[in-house]
C-alpha cells in the first residue's frame, strides 16, 4: 500500500499515475489545510486550481498508537455517492473527483482555507443565527431524504461505529483509561470519580450504547460537531463523514446539542437549533437530550478531548446536567 508523505515527488507521482494531475499539470505546493487527528489531508496546489486529499491509515494519524480502521475513508466517500443525487446536499458538502480503494485515499473539491466551528469552543461568541440554521437544515434534510429503504448499498460501517462506542460509552467510564484527568485540568479527575462509581449512569450509558449500535432507518453523518462544519465565503459547508451509518436522528442532533454546550451558547441558541431541525424534520427531544447527556459526559471525561474554554465550574455543572439529561428519560 502507498502511504502519502508531504514529500513533492511522492505526491507528483502518485497524483500523476491516479490521473488526479491532468496532463501538463503541476503541483506548486502543498500544506496541512486545517486541524484533523484521524487522517493525513493535504490541500494540492497547481497553476490551475486546487483540491484535497485524504489518506485513511489503520492508525489515527495524530496518536499512530491508536489503531482505526484502515479503509474508513471509503465510507466516507460511500456517503458523498449516497447523497450524490440530491442537489442542496451535494451543494453543502465537497465532490468527490476520485477513490482509490487500494490505497484508502480520495481526492475532492477545495471548499476554500475557511475554518471549521472549533473556534467556538474557546471565543466567547455565540454561533451566529443564519448559520446555525444552515447546520441545522442539512442535518434535518440529510435525514429526511435518506431513508434505509430507499438505500442503494446501505452504509453500516461497522468499525467505525465500534471505535466510536467505545470512546463514547465504554472509556469515560473506566476507572484507569490511561488518561488522566487531571493533565487536562487540575480537578478534573476528582470530579469524574462520581461518574465513574455511578451505577445507574452507567447502566443508562449502555443501553444508549447499545443502541447506537443497532442499525436505523437514518443515513446520519455520524460526526456531526463543530469540526465538521467549515465557514467558507460561500456559507456553511458539511466534511468528514467517516463515521457516517442508518442509526437514529437524534443521535446525532445529540451530539450537536452537546457541542453546543461545550461551546457554552446560550439556552436560546440550543432551543433555535432544535426549532430549526424540526422545521424540517421529526424529533423526539427527550431521546436527543438522552444522547446529548452522553456526548457531553464522553468529551469532557473521555480520551477525545476538545480544545474547551470553559473552566471546572462550568464543566461540574455541564456534567450535572449531562446525568440529568441521561436519567430523566424512560427509554
Ligand atoms: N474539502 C475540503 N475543503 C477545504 N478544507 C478541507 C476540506 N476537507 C478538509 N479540509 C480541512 O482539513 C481539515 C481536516 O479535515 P478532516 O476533518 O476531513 O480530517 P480528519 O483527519 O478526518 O479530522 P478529524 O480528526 O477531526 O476527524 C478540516 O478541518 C478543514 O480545515
Ligand atoms: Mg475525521
Amino acid at each position: 500500500m502507498i502511504k502519502l508523505e508531504k514529500d513533492l515527488q511522492v505526491l507528483t507521482t502518485y497524483l500523476q499515475a491516479q490521473k488526479w494531475l491532468l496532463a501538463g499539470e503541476h503541483i506548486t505546493h502543498f500544506h496541512v489545510p486545517g486541524d484533523g487527528n484521524m487522517n493525513f489531508t493535504l490541500r494540492i496546489c497547481t497553476p490551475r486550481r486546487s483540491f484535497i486529499i485524504k489518506q485513511s491509515r489503520g492508525y489515527v494519524e495524530k496518536y499512530p498508537q491508536v489503531a482505526a480502521p484502515t479503509d474508513r475513508v471509503q465510507r466516507e466517500a460511500d456517503f458523498y455517492k449516497e447523497i450524490s443525487d440530491h442537489p442542496y446536499l451535494t451543494k453543502m458538502t465537497p465532490k468527490i473527483m476520485g477513490v482509490d480503494g487500494i490505497n484508502n485515499i480520495i481526492a475532492m473539491e477545495d471548499l476554500g482555507a475557511g475554518k471549521d466551528y472549533t473556534f467556538f469552543y474557546k471565543n466567547k461568541a455565540v454561533i451566529p443565527d443564519t448559520e446555525l440554521q444552515q447546520i441545522m437544515k442539512f442535518a434535518a434534510v440529510l435525514h429526511n431524504e435518506n431513508k434505509i429503504q430507499n438505500a442503494t448499498s446501505p452504509i453500516s460501517n461497522r468499525a467505525m461505529r465500534k471505535l466510536n462506542h467505545e470512546h463514547m460509552f465504554l472509556y469515560p467510564y473506566l476507572e484507569d483509561n490511561g488518561l488522566n484527568l487531571d493533565t487536562v485540568l487540575p480537578g478534573l479527575a476528582d470530579l469524574a470519580k462520581k461518574y465513574k462509581d455511578d451505577t445507574a449512569l452507567k447502566a443508562k450509558i449502555e443501553s444508549l450504547g447499545n443502541r447506537y449500535l443497532e442499525d436505523g432507518d437514518t443515513l446520519l453523518h455520524g460526526d456531526y460537531f463543530p469540526g465538521s462544519w467549515l465557514k467558507t465565503e460561500e456559507g456553511v459547508r458539511i466534511i468528514d463523514p467517516e463515521f457516517c451509518f442508518y442509526g437514529y436522528p437524534e443521535f446525532e442532533i445529540g451530539v450537536t446539542t452537546a457541542h453546543l454546550m461545550l461551546c457554552d451558547q446560550p439556552v436560546q441558541t440550543i432551543l433555535n437549533a432544535h426549532k430549526y431541525y424540526k422545521e424540517e424534520a421529526d424529533l423526539d427531544l427527550e431521546l436527543v437530550k438522552q444522547c446529548a447527556g452522553a456526548e457531553v459526559l464522553r468529551r469532557i471525561l473521555g480520551l477525545a478531548q476538545l480544545p474547551l474554554s470553559i473552566d471546572l465550574e462550568k464543566r461540574a455543572q455541564l456534567l450535572e446536567t449531562a446525568r440529568e439529561y441521561v436519567m430523566n428519560n424512560n427509554n
